[in-house]
């Protein structure tokens, strides 16, 4: 029966990065860095706005382009964050989380025999959309640019049947963030080309130093620009699925269509628990209290992998962290499968973010911090036995 199906979904695995944590969990003595998501729980004040609707019965359909008092919160957080404005009724659009966000703007300007242009290591989402529309990714490799594309290198992808490039700061898996003038020098080559220009900003609260900055701070790609943005991350709410997309509003009428014949909106509880999220007056020092810790497990993971020899890069924001384990295993699949079951901890091969990933492997500093402990130990202890070994 195999045949019926569509060849394009045949095609798909199942991500690497679940392959790891579903294993870790037979161990009774497991560590777990693979998590993609805030190990914190989410905050009481959004629960209570959840289960308050759930209690007033408010179980029914939203507008498709969500509440517009949750359109009007993003609005302000945006205006706020980034002085600049996006109108609540024509250019945004909640969405069940980042995830249906990717997929719709996708759907909507992707056709087949295009190409997306995207800077690896990646996120391994977006391949698999492109790849169901019969379009193609087209990875550039940032691992000599620490983890940064370079406006050069973007140019020597761009084919005329470039449909769009995206980006995705703060990376995963890499951690890292791009500056004002890095993006501005991207400005520079993608203004005035018929091309889009997407941006993922789901982590764009998990910054470490100085402020995120994003594309929407250019003008002159505003109506090129498609910003993805979300709570999951940055509030610790994956369950409750709730994303949005910001775009000027010809492309929102495009994106809204295919999203209202998808999902018709996002659930509504998850909506009024995202204006809590937005709008309650504990959130930023939520936030920051969040930060603060990730801030210490990465400064630890990082000081720790130095000292076992592995080159890394400091991640400045996310939660993620991408040594190079390549002076090992250069099959980075194969050194978390020894690595789990010598030493019980899993982590993410870096393979799974694109072949530019290989010779790496993700760990995530959303652990806790005796998991990371351990996890060092443990990881410091596979490295010695694996150099005694080829001794
Ligand atoms: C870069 C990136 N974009 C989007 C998503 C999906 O986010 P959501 O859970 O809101 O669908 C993830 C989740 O891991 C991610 O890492």
């Amino acid at each position: 029966m195999e045949h019926r199906f569509n060849e394009r979904v045949t095609d798909l695995k199942i991500p690497g990065t679940r392959q790891f944590s579903n294993k870790v969990s037979e161990y009774d003595n497991g560590i777990n860095l693979t998590l993609g998501q805030s190990g914190f729980d989410a905050p009481d004040f959004i629960r209570q706005a959840m289960t308050e609707v759930i209690d007033d019965g408010k179980l029914r359909y939203t507008h498709n382009k969500g509440l517009i008092e949750l359109r009007r919160a993003i609005a302000d957080y945006t205006k706020k964050r980034f002085s600049v404005s996006y109108d609540p009724e024509t250019e945004i659009i909640v969405t069940n989380g980042g995830s249906e966000a990717i997929d719709s703007v996708f759907r909507a300007i992707v056709a087949p025999g295009d190409e997306v242009i995207i800077p690896a290591p990646a996120y391994a989402g977006y391949e698999p959309i492109i790849h169901l529309l019969g379009a193609k990714a087209v990875y550039v490799d940032t691992t000599k640019t620490h983890f940064v594309p370079t406006k050069a290198a973007i140019e020597a992808a761009i084919t005329d049947r470039t449909k769009a490039v995206l980006f995705n700061y703060p990376s995963n898996p890499t951690g890292t963030t791009m500056t004002q003038a890095q993006i501005a020098e991207l400005v520079s080559l993608l203004k005035d080309k018929d091309i889009f220009i997407i941006t993922d900003e789901i982590y764009s609260e998990n910054v470490y130093s100085g402020k995120h900055h994003s594309f929407m701070e250019f003008p002159e790609v505003r109506d090129q620009l498609f910003v993805i943005n979300g709570l999951s991350k940055s509030h610790a709410i994956t369950g409750a699925r709730i994303g949005y997309i910001l775009a000027p509003p010809f492309a929102t009428e495009q994106v809204t269509k295919v999203h209202l014949y998808n999902t018709i909106c996002a659930a509504t509880p998850s909506q009024y628990g995202a204006i809590a999220a937005l709008t309650h007056p504990e959130t930023p020092a939520m936030l920051e209290k969040m930060n603060r810790a990730y801030i210490e497990r990465r400064d630890y993971l990082y000081k720790r992998l130095t000292e076992m020899g592995l080159p890394v890069e400091l991640p400045t924001g996310a939660f993620y962290i991408l040594p190079d384990i390549s002076a090992y295993n250069k099959d980075s699949f194969q050194f978390a499968t020894d690595l789990l079951e010598a030493e019980q901890v899993a982590v993410v091969p870096g393979a799974a973010f694109t072949p530019y990933g290989e010779g790496h492997i993700r760990l995530s500093f959303a652990s806790t911090m005796e998991e990371i402990e351990e996890g060092c130990a443990r990881l410091e202890r596979f490295l010695r036995n694996c150099i005694t070994k080829s001794n």
